[in-house]
C-alpha cells in the first residue's frame, strides 16, 4: 500500500501565519501537523509515499522532509499548485500510485492512536475504498455519512446544511485505482472544488464497496488557530516527561514536562507541565511557564507567565504579562514598552494579525 498526503492548500483561516508557509507545517507539540501524519503512515507500514504542495512555499516542505530518509520513508513530490479540491489533488497521484492500493491522508489531520488497525482492516477485506468516520457537533462544517434503516452507509454529502447524520468524513481515505475514473468524472461542486467526498459518493452509485469504520479516539482538522490550540492540548495530554536540557537547582518543575537538548530552565523559573520546550531554548528566573505549552527552538522567556500557547522557533518574550491561549509565530518579539513618549502599547503586526488586550 503507497500513501498521499495532502499538503496544499491556502490555510487562509490562519494567516498570517499561512503567509510564510503551508499550514501543514504549523507546529504541534514542536512538531509539523503533518510530520505525525507521516510517522502514521510509516508506523502502519506505508513507506512509499507522495506528498502534494501547494503554491504557499513548497520548497519549505521538500527543505524539511527532503527524500523521506530522516523520516524512514521514500518521498515523492507532486506539485498541485493552486488548490482545485482534493479529489483533483488525488488524481494527481495517479501515475505514481500505479495499480496498488492506497491511503490518503490530509496534512492537516491528527488522529490519536495512528491507522494502524486501519490497513489492516483495509487489506483484509476486498473493498474498493473505506471512509472513517466519526461524531462531530457541527458535521454541517465537514464530509457527513448517512446510512440506511439497515445502518447500511447509503450516501455521502460534503459540507451539507442540513446534515443527514452526525457522522463526519474523517480526512483519511483508502482508495484501489478505480477512484481515479471517478475523479475524471468529477464536476466542481457548488464552492468551485473537485470533492472527493462526490467521487466516493459516485462508487456507491455505481454499486463499488466502500466500507467504512469509525474513529474511537479524538480526531482533529487543523483549520483555526482554535483548532491548533485544541491539538496542541491533546497531543501534550500524552507527552512523556524528560529532561535532556539543564534544568537549575532552585528551579521547579512540575507535572510531565519536556526539555529538549540545550535548554535551560533557570533558578526561580516554574514550569508546569504538560509542556514541551525545544532546543536551545531558555527559561529565565521568575518566569512561569503554565499547562499545555509549546516552546519552540531558540526561544528565550526573559519575562513572563505563559500558560496554553504555542510559541514557535526563535521568539523573544519578555514582558510582564500573562500570555495565554496564543499562537506566536516564528521570530517574534515581544517585549515590554521603553518609557519613551507617547506611552501605549506598540505593535507590528502582519495582515490578519489579531491581538486581544
Ligand atoms: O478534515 C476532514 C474534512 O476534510 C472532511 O470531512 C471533508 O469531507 C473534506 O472535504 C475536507 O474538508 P476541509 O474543508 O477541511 O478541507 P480543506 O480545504 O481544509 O483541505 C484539507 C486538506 O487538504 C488541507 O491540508 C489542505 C489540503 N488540500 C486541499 C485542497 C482543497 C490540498 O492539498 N489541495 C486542495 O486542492
Amino acid at each position: 500500500m503507497k500513501g498521499v498526503i495532502l499538503h496544499g492548500g491556502y490555510g487562509t483561516r490562519l494567516r498570517p501565519l499561512t503567509h510564510t508557509g503551508p499550514k501543514q507545517l504549523i507546529p504541534v507539540a514542536n512538531k509539523p501537523i503533518s510530520q505525525y501524519v507521516l510517522e502514521d503512515l510509516r508506523e502502519a507500514g506505508v513507506e512509499e509515499i507522495a506528498i502534494i504542495l501547494g503554491d504557499l512555499y513548497p520548497e519549505k516542505v521538500k527543505e524539511y522532509y527532503g527524500n523521506g530518509s530522516d523520516f524512514g520513508v521514500k518521498i515523492t513530490y507532486i506539485p498541485q499548485g493552486e488548490p482545485k479540491g482534493i479529489a483533483q489533488a488525488v488524481g494527481l497521484a495517479k501515475d505514481f500510485v500505479g495499480d496498488d492500493s492506497f491511503v490518503v491522508y490530509l496534512g492537516d489531520n491528527i488522529l490519536k492512536g495512528g491507522i494502524n488497525r486501519f490497513v489492516e482492516k483495509f487489506n483484509n477485506n476486498s473493498y474498493d475504498s473505506m471512509i472513517l468516520l466519526t461524531e462531530v457537533k457541527e458535521p454541517q462544517r465537514f464530509g457527513v455519512a448517512e446510512f440506511d434503516e439497515n445502518g447500511k452507509l447509503k450516501r455521502l454529502v460534503e459540507k451539507p446544511k442540513v446534515p443527514p447524520s452526525n457522522y463526519a468524513l474523517v480526512g483519511i481515505y483508502f482508495f484501489t485505482p478505480v477512484i481515479f475514473e471517478m475523479i475524471a468524472k468529477l464536476k466542481p461542486s457548488w464552492r468551485g472544488e473537485y470533492e472527493i467526498t462526490d467521487a466516493i459518493q459516485m462508487l456507491l452509485e455505481k454499486k463499488f464497496e466502500v466500507g467504512y469504520d469509525f474513529v474511537t479516539g479524538w480526531w482533529k482538522d487543523t483549520g483555526t488557530p482554535e483548532d491548533i490550540l485544541e491539538a496542541n492540548r491533546l497531543v501534550l495530554d500524552e507527552i512523556k516527561p524528560e529532561v535532556k536540557g539543564t534544568v537549575k537547582e532552585d528551579s521547579c518543575i512540575q507535572g510531565r514536562v519536556f526539555v529538549d537538548e540545550g535548554s535551560v530552565v533557570e533558578k526561580g523559573a516554574l514550569v508546569r507541565g504538560p509542556c514541551v520546550i525545544g532546543k536551545n531554548s531558555v527559561i529565565e528566573s521568575g518566569v512561569y511557564i503554565g499547562p499545555y505549552t509549546s516552546i519552540g527552538n531558540n526561544v528565550t522567556i526573559k519575562k513572563g507567565e505563559i500558560e496554553g500557547c504555542v510559541i514557535m522557533d526563535d521568539c523573544l518574550i519578555d514582558v510582564n504579562e500573562r500570555i495565554v491561549d496564543s499562537l506566536i509565530g516564528p521570530h517574534s518579539q515581544i517585549l515590554t514598552n521603553s518609557h519613551t513618549k507617547p506611552k501605549g502599547r506598540r505593535f507590528v503586526l502582519g495582515e490578519r494579525s489579531r491581538v486581544e488586550l
